[in-house]
């Protein structure tokens, strides 16, 4: 079967880039990419393709090369539903706010609103691919859906799990290290659906990297894959209050323990704590399926990598507190960064949100820098957490263009994200402009801590005893 119709349902992180990426390598394939978010559409086509809602690098290239010619980007999902003989579903599965499983489960309401307008709208056959990530065994609740509300047509469903990272999406697009296809292996026309999939992949991907499974394995492995990726960031984030204690570095401990070939050097960087979209959703809903099936010791487990993930956040900015002689009320933070990690706009579960909030209870006045984000996304997050009044917000975070700006009359600097530009700042300039002492918080063990005590500043960074001029040589231990 060759397919020359894709629609994708969700034009968000993975639906955007990921459809671009087999336009751009499928140019005999037509790519339509729907969503049900007029204004998220629009800002796709815009004429200008630096406007796109997401940036990544190297996105808007690609955009520029296919729109148009067989990349689309619609609201008419009826249409492109009907016209595709496969359909990637590829829409949101946030974390239950209500009801059973409420801070636990997936909320699959998106998943199963696509199944049934696809089942209303499909007259022909359909290869149809989950590419959120989803709960295992979701496939049998789609079938389920899709064959006893559907017209009569033939469903194949498949699991096609996306692994890449934002700000390195293209570069993990064009080079994945594995695709991963589950489905019905055990018929015909299970394997056939596979084929075709297969060969959309093998365009670009060699095909000893496309890894074909059973569909509750390619489920499952979304989930592992990121439960594993994000205990890596807690188990050295818990090494780094140990080094804190100790005046052991942790980044000489990351090194040490990466140079063995069975552990690898990816994922030991320690930080302020992980965000981003996915990694505590993820592990939530593995901790829920683990205990709905009463496996209590397996959900403890996991659940402890969310656990030690908070502590971080919270130690972080407990940290500034207890620095500055125990009060920020009315002091002035610079925060460096709000974005969850480099190269992205995309704020979801960012740290800073957290460390911002923990500092707003003690009445700290921020002001914000980052180079991606919007003043207006950074408001919302903070309003979402619903735990101070918008007024006060908007009273006490000012958001500004620059890093000096934010750092002018500061009595400490907070970095949160770990942007290249931070590490380039003038940090001479940024100390004559801050109150004394000035204090800089590392969350990303990414400045020059022996310059910085140099110029002047008190440094303090994850994993790391406090450093200040007179401290350099012979480190203290942080109590
Ligand atoms: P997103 O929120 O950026 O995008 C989802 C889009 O789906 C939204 O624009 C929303 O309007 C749209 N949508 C929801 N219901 C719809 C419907 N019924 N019809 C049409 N459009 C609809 O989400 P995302 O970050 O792209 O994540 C999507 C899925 O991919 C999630 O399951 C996530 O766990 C998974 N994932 C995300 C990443 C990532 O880096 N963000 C990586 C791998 C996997
Ligand atoms: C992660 C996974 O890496 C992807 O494979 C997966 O597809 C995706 O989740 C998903 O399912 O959404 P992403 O969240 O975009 O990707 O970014 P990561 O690079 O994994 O970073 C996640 C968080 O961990 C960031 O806040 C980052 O700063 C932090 N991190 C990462 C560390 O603190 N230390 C590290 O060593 C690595």
């Amino acid at each position: 079967m060759k397919i020359k119709n894709i629609c994708c349902i969700g034009a968000g992180y993975v639906g955007g880039p990921t459809m671009a990426v087999i336009a751009q390598k499928c140019p005999e394939i037509n790519v339509t990419v729907v969503d049900i978010n007029e204004k998220r559409i629009a800002a796709w086509n815009d004429e200008d393709v630096e406007n796109i809602p997401i940036y990544e690098p190297g996105l808007s290239a690609i955009v520029k090369e296919a729109r148009g010619r067989n990349l689309f980007f619609s609201t008419e999902v009826d249409k492109a539903i009907d016209e595709a003989e496969l359909i990637f579903i590829s829409v949101n599965t946030p974390t239950k706010t209500y009801g059973i499983g409420k801070g636990m489960a997936a909320d699959l309401k998106y998943i199963e609103l696509c199944a049934r307008q696809i089942a209303r709208v499909a007259t022909t056959d359909k290869i149809i691919v989950e590419k959120s990530t989803l709960p295992v065994r979701t496939a049998e609740a789609l079938k389920n859906i899709l064959d006893n509300t559907g017209n009569g047509v033939n469903y194949q469903i498949l699991s096609n799990p996306e692994f890449l990272a934002e700000g390195t999406a293209i570069e993990d697009l064009h080079k994945p290290d594995r695709i991963l296809i589950g489905g019905d292996v055990d018929s015909e026309e299970g394997r056939k659906a596979m084929q075709a999939l297969v060969d959309v992949y093998a365009s670009w991907v060699p095909k000893e990297q496309i890894l074909t499974t059973n569909v509750w394995s390619s489920e499952l492995s979304k989930l592992t894959a990121n439960a594993f990726l994000a205990q890596r960031v807690s188990s050295i984030n818990a090494m780094s209050e140990l080094c804190e204690h100790t005046g052991a570095d942790v980044n000489e401990i990351s090194k040490a323990i990466g140079m063995d070939s069975r552990i690898g050097p990816k994922f030991l960087k320690s930080s302020v704590g992980f965000g981003g979209s996915c990694f505590q959703k993820d592990i939530l809903n593995l901790v829920y399926i683990a205990k709905s099936y009463g496996l209590n010791e397996v959900a403890d487990y996991w659940e402890q990598v969310i656990i030690m993930n908070d502590h971080q956040k919270r130690r972080f900015a407990a940290n500034i507190v207890k620095t500055l002689y125990n009060t920020v009320s009315g002091k002035k933070i610079a925060f460096l960064g709000w974005a969850f990690k480099k190269d992205t706009n995309d704020t979801r579960e960012a740290a800073a949100i957290y460390v911002a909030d923990h500092l707003l209870n003690e009445q700290a006045d921020i002001v914000v820098y980052d180079p991606k984000v919007k003043a207006e996304q950074i408001y919302a997050d903070l309003e979402a957490l619903e735990t101070h009044s918008s007024d006060e917000i908007h009273r006490r975070v000012k958001v500004v263009n620059t890093a000096q700006e934010a750092c002018k009359d500061a009595h400490a600097v907070a970095v949160l994200t770990e942007w290249d530009e931070f590490k380039g700042l003038d940090w001479k300039a940024v100390y004559d402009d801050m109150l004394k002492p000035a204090f800089v918080f590392d969350g990303r063990n990414i400045l020059d801590i022996q310059k910085l005590s140099q110029i002047g500043f008190v440094t303090s960074v994850i994993g790391q005893a406090v450093k200040s001029k007179k401290t350099m040589k012979e480190p203290s231990m942080a109590n």
